[in-house]
């Protein structure tokens, strides 16, 4: 079988996705369940109704793109990523994984290929945690490791709960049956661009990931005191923007001095109350993002966190209340999807190295459900999340057709 990825017609329909975008570009933002993810929505639908796929949205507006197989009652064969993306993001990210996977596809559709199992483009809802707090929502419903109550509950910054934003957008069904049959899929795979450097340095253009890294996430409230910023004296003041400062350096030097590179911990949002210039900020609240290859290594982590918060509250009179949005264990890629990945690459006499993925994805929440695998491409300086994230189209059609390859080894 003689694969020809349409490489140009991918990289055109990434430019194309790219422009759904609420920020100026090269920056996307396109933020769940907003009039401009809603219309890449459709269009990808479009594009995907176009290959022929007999298309299906669930309750969260998770979309399943499925080729039926000879054996339409067999376990599916499931690959895809997402389109959602983070405020002043990139055009890759995800993004490949869709309408790489489609590629793949298609691919795999002109060379007369029949798969015995279906082949089936997922398009994740809400895996970016902008919106909600928690990122893979989608991923997290369908493979039931959180539960329909729990998600509809969760609130956005203009405090509605998932469950108006969802059915403001048209998803009206019931959330209890996001949750796939067990069995559902054979095997997943999701093709990304690795957001890290490793694959870059080495000169490898190809990344077979043997596990995924657990993240976890916090939302933090720090109450202090305010005031005015000329009369209240410093002996007395109780200042949470401080307070925060001081817990923010304690949180980087938890993640240093954890013994190992892996652990990373990031505050990325940080809002003051009042915000005022002439005004001590009486209330702050923030995020912490906390991820390691190793789940004792992050607990650790966590646990020295929580002791430099109690000691900040004392020293600063301040009151810091922290709730955990997500604790997630690693996961394992599953050994049939790497070789897969790895006989494909070898047929091609493509180099390939076997990676740790940090940055999470919805694979780590299928792979709780279903032999699980990812495939990564480099993207520019590791660059991600930022408007300059960049992967070559050359590299990115030598992922598809692997990709390919791997969904037609997996479903003959
Ligand atoms: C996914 O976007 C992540 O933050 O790892
Ligand atoms: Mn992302
Ligand atoms: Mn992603």
């Amino acid at each position: 079988m003689k694969l020809e990825i349409d490489q140009q017609r991918l990289n055109s329909e990434i430019e194309t996705l790219a422009a759904f975008s609420d920020a100026e570009p090269p920056a996307v933002t396109r933020i769940v369940f907003t009039p401009m993810d809603l219309k890449a929505r459709a269009w990808v639908i479009s594009r995907c109704e176009e290959a022929g796929l007999t298309m299906r949205q669930d309750a969260i507006g998770n979309i399943f793109a499925r080729w039926s197989g000879a054996d339409p009652s067999a376990p599916a064969v499931g690959t895809g990523s997402h389109i959602d993306a983070i405020p002043n993001a990139g055009k890759y990210d995800g993004v490949v994984g869709v309408l790489g996977g489609l590629e793949a596809t298609r691919v795999l559709q002109r060379s007369g290929f029949r798969p015995r199992n279906s082949i089936e483009l997922l398009v994740f809802a809400t895996e970016e945690p902008t919106r909600f707090g928690i990122g893979c929502l989608g991923s997290r419903l369908l493979s039931g490791t959180l539960s329909a109550e729990a998600a509809a509950k969760l609130k956005d910054r203009d405090g509605e709960s998932v469950d108006e934003v969802r059915r403001k957008a048209g998803f009206n069904g019931n959330l209890q049956e996001v949750k796939l049959p067990k069995g559902y899929y054979k095997a997943f795979v999701e093709l990304h661009i690795e957001q890290g450097p490793l694959l870059e340095r080495a000169q490898i253009s190809l990344g077979i990931v043997k596990s995924i890294a657990a993240p976890a996430s916090l939302r933090i409230s720090i109450e202090g005191a305010g005031g005015h910023a000329g009369g209240v004296l410093m002996p007395d003041r109780k200042d949470a923007l401080c307070a925060a400062a001081d817990l923010i350096l304690a949180i980087e030097n938890a993640a240093r001095s954890s013994g190992a590179a892996d652990t990373v911990a990031t505050v990325g949002v940080c809002d003051v109350f009042p915000g005022a210039v002439n005004s001590i900020p009486s209330r702050v609240g923030m995020t912490l993002d906390i991820r390691d290859t190793d789940l004792a290594r992050r607990d650790g982590a966590m646990q020295t966190i929580e002791r430099a918060s109690h000691n900040i509250e004392v020293e600063r009179h301040v009151s810091i209340h922290s709730e955990i949005l997500n604790a997630d264990a690693p996961a394992d890629c599953a050994p049939e999807v790497r070789a897969a990945l790895s006989d494909s690459c070898r047929e091609h006499e493509f180099p390939f190295l076997e990676i740790m993925s940090r940055a999470y994805h919805d694979s780590l929440f299928v792979s709780r459900i279903a032999p699980t695998g990812m495939l990564f491409i480099p993207c520019r300086s590791g660059y991600s999340h930022r408007p300059d994230e960049y992967a070559a189209p050359e590299d990115i059609a030598r992922g598809a057709l692997v990709l390919a390859e791997s969904l037609a080894k997996l479903s003959a």
